[in-house]
């Protein structure tokens, strides 16, 4: 067998991990490998114990490794002996100096960027996995055509959709593939080699070619869309518990229209996970760049939003319970992101459990997966207990609060629930998961999201 392409992912992530093992596990004639500076990540990978759960991944990263799937560390090798080298790398949102607080930090894509010159003797492909503000593209090509040792470069904007928990199933079967290439005959050439490894499983008419900008603005573009249906359904919400209308009537409602439909309607606690935010800001900091301050000023208020959204879930909380919380025992349903994941980052889990803990409660948190996480977001507070088993974060409890819409929630018998906690019994329902009028029936006093409380008193 003659090998059709050696591919490299320099960052062995959220997105590199998944996104690699699959292109593995459908181009059994290309050679694909992962490297990170993190050695404990990598060890993960080369492990039975993968450093990311994500539904599929196991057994799609157990079938090719060692096959046509490697993790290393040897990043220079890694380089050296590749032809298409994936930039997958984290781009987070700067926490120092100029635009602090909004734009990406972009210190490991350069980094990374370098680090293909110093280590390149062959001609190859670079393609920006990592989400990158508009134009970064020609920074990128600029550094790598720096070398003037004849070898060239050239970058493709491929910019990934997967969401958390779903993430092979959205790579197996992608609403499109973006490819943002040059306008020129190389340019060209290299996106189709880059279409032809996606060609052997995503439908030709799914693979949408634009140019290199293009490509990269759809990504933080797409982002903002998703997350503003968030913070509109969640802005309703705080509407419908004022009027006594029903946020989830008035989703489907809204969303039976063709033109607007059905999905990322559900009101919650909020958005969270690594990227919304971060993509979002990312895009004010551009549009102030370029002067465009009411531009910036409609997107930055989709976060705006979010962090009410948050606010008003504690509040309600702290008000619904007699106005105070010290030294009461609240058991937190969920601490990932979103179900079907271990990841917590920027998790609303995380703001709620800081706010309760300033308030002196207990903060007793259960979670399927992302136990491992709460140390990394709430290390060094006092007031924080874990649990395997919800039953028991909820022994002796004051109050439930469910922040994650994992599946297993809906499932327990909260009659056993109730019959341990302290009465009255509050359950505040931060993702409209469970069955509110069966809950209220039982006794409990229970606080949807958009919705008008059920309470005995
Ligand atoms: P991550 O933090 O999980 O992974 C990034 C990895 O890159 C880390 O393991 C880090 O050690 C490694 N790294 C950093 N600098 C390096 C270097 N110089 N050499 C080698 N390795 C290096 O991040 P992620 O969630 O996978 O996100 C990566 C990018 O993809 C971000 O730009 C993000 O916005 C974007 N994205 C993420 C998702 C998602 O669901 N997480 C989805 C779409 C796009
Ligand atoms: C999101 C996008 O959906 C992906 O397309 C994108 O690739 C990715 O960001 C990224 O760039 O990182 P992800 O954050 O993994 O994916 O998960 P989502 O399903 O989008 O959920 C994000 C947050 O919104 C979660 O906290 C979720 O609970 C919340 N959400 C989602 C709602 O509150 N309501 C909804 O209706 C949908």
């Amino acid at each position: 067998m003659s090998l059709k392409e050696r591919i490299l992912c320099i960052g062995a992530g959220y997105v590199g991990g998944p996104t690699m093992a699959v292109i593995a596990d459908k181009c059994p004639d290309c050679r694909v490998e992962l490297v990170d500076v993190n050695e404990e990540r990598i060890r993960q990978w080369n492990s039975d114990d993968l450093p990311i759960y994500e539904p599929g991944l196991d057994e799609i990263v157990k079938r090719n490794r060692g096959k046509n799937l490697f993790f290393s560390t040897e990043i220079a090798r890694g380089i050296g002996e590749s032809d298409i080298i994936f930039v997958s790398v984290n781009t987070p949102t700067k926490s120092f100096g100029q635009g602090a607080g909004q734009a990406a930090d972009l210190q490991y894509w350069e980094k990374t960027a370098r680090q293909i010159l110093r280590h390149s003797r062959n001609d190859k492909i670079v393609v920006e996995k990592s989400t990158l503000p508009v134009r970064t593209a020609e920074a990128m090509d600029r550094i790598l055509s720096s070398g003037g040792d004849g070898v060239h470069f050239d970058v493709i904007s491929n910019p990934e959709f997967l969401a958390e928990g779903t993430a092979i199933r959205d790579l197996l079967e992608p609403d499109r593939v973006l490819l943002g290439c040059m306008d020129t005959e190389r340019g060209h050439a290299a996106c189709d080699r880059l279409s032809a490894i996606y060609e052997n499983w995503v439908d030709r008419s799914r693979i949408l070619r634009t140019n290199v900008w293009s490509a990269e603005l759809s990504k933080l573009v797409a982002n903002a869309f998703l997350a503003q249906r968030i913070s509109s359904i969640n802005s309703v919400s705080a509407l419908c518990e004022r009027t006594k209308a029903d946020v989830t009537e008035v989703a489907r409602a809204i969303g039976l229209d063709s033109r607007i439909g059905p999905r990322f309607l559900n009101a919650g606690i909020g958005f969270g996970g690594s990227c919304f935010k971060k993509d979002i800001l990312n895009l004010v900091y551009i549009c102030r760049q370029q002067g465009l301050d009411e531009v910036a000023d409609y997107w930055q208020q989709v976060v705006r939003i979010n962090v009410y959204q948050h606010d008003r879930f504690v509040a309600n909380m702290i008000a619904e319970m007699f106005n105070t919380v010290a030294g009461k025992k609240i058991a937190v349903l969920g601490f990932a992101f979103k179900a079907n994941t271990g990841d917590a980052r920027e998790s609303p889990a995380i703001t709620v459990c800081r706010r309760l803990l300033a308030e002196n409660a207990l903060v007793r948190v259960a979670d399927p997966k992302a136990l491992g996480q709460v140390g990394a977001q709430l290390g060094g507070l006092g007031g924080v207990a874990l649990f395997e088993d919800p039953y028991e974060a909820a022994e002796g409890a004051h109050a439930i609060a469910l922040l994650t819409d994992w599946a297993c929630y809906r499932e327990l018998n909260f009659q056993r629930i109730l019959d341990t906690m302290e009465k009255p019994a509050f359950l505040f329902d931060g993702r409209n998961l469970l069955d509110h009028k069966a809950l209220y029936e039982i006794g409990f006093n229970v606080y949807p999201i958009g919705k008008t409380p059920l309470r005995h008193f």
